[in-house]
């Protein structure tokens, strides 16, 4: 009598515990599920996440890995935003490829410091910085030094951790044309956002994917009216919104919101389409 009671009790209690390990556990799948694969489907669908991500203005970009802005190295920079176009694989054209010194030989010649104006500023279809707007001018020097460097190379980059830091880079009287590129840095954008001339919007973001020429897989290129056709078939505006926030096509082909460009403005950006199109058979 006692020693069945006894074990009706003892189940009694034991099925709310399981019940609610087995809760539990169905809480933590469902949150690693979230933590592991949030992420990347963020990026790769068009949600209005994703779009933020893409188009996040200078500051708020971090490299995925909370490396705090100023603190990131050459080699995560190239990994993360210069490998675009110059990785040792890459078809971009006239775009040094790491590792091929060849390519880089002429350019180390010109000095560090031009080197570090031009990629500062843009340079043809080199995007100013690379199209990172939040890149410090020491985290520039040392992308710059760890490509130069895998590809013969000798440049000396600012330390990371380095007590000038970003803000006392800028400042650095030492670096005079750097501190004025600084101040022609920010006000280049605006000088181009007055005229919006498309294209040289086009000539200087671009045409590296967007050329005649470019080797870039599945880019409509410029003046090929087959290639564009489709494309203009949906209409100005999904062609505008396209290139405003980034866009990725069925093939995988990444088109880099505002061409990887963060500065430039969404005028800047619709005048380059427009002037793609009207190049290319079109009339918007
Ligand atoms: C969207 C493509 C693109 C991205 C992204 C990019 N580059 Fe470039 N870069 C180019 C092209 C194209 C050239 C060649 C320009 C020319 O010589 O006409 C170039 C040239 C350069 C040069 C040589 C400049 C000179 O004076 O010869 C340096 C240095 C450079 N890039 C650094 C960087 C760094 C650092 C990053 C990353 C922070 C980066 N680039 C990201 C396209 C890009
Ligand atoms: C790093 C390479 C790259 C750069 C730089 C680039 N694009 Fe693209 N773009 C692409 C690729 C690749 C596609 C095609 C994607 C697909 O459909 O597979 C594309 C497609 C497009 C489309 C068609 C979108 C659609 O809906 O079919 C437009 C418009 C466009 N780009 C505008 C621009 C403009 C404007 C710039 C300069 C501000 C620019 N792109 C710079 C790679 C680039």
């Amino acid at each position: 009598m006692n020693h069945l009671s006894n074990n009706k009790a003892r189940g009694s209690a034991l099925t709310p515990l399981i019940g609610g390990i087995v809760i539990l556990l169905a809480v933590l799948f469902f949150l690693v599920k979230l933590a592991t694969s949030g992420y990347y489907s963020d990026v790769e669908a068009s949600t209005p996440s994703a779009t933020q991500t893409r188009i996040m203005p200078a500051g708020s970009v971090t490299m995925g890995d909370g490396t705090p802005v100023g603190q990131r190295t050459g080699e995560q920079i190239f990994n993360k935003i210069c490998i675009q176009c110059h990785a040792a694989d890459g078809n971009i054209p006239n775009a040094p490829r790491v590792t091929h010194n060849n390519e880089w030989a002429p350019r180390i010649a010109k000095g560090f410091e031009t080197l570090f104006n031009n990629a500062l500023n843009g340079f043809n279809a080199m995007p100013a910085k690379g199209g990172q707007a939040d890149l410090t001018d020491d985290e520039l020097k040392r992308a710059i030094a760890y490509m130069a460097n895998q590809s013969g190379g000798n440049l000396e980059a600012p330390a990371v951790g380095a007590a000038s830091g970003a803000a006392a880079s800028g400042a650095d009287a030492s670096a005079a044309s750097s501190a004025a590129s600084d101040s022609a840095g920010a006000a280049a954008p605006a000088a181009v956002t007055a005229s919006a001339d498309g294209k040289k919007i086009f000539d200087t973001t671009c045409v590296a994917c967007h050329g005649a020429t470019s080797a870039i897989p599945n880019s409509p290129k410029i003046t090929k009216n087959d290639e564009w056709a489709p494309r203009i078939k949906q209409g100005k505006e999904t062609l505008f919104k396209h290139a405003l926030e980034g866009f990725t096509g069925p093939g995988g082909s990444l088109m880099p919101a505002k061409g990887g460009n963060a500065n430039l403005t969404d005028d800047e950006v619709k005048a380059a389409v427009t002037y793609m199109v009207n190049q290319s058979g079109g009339k918007i």
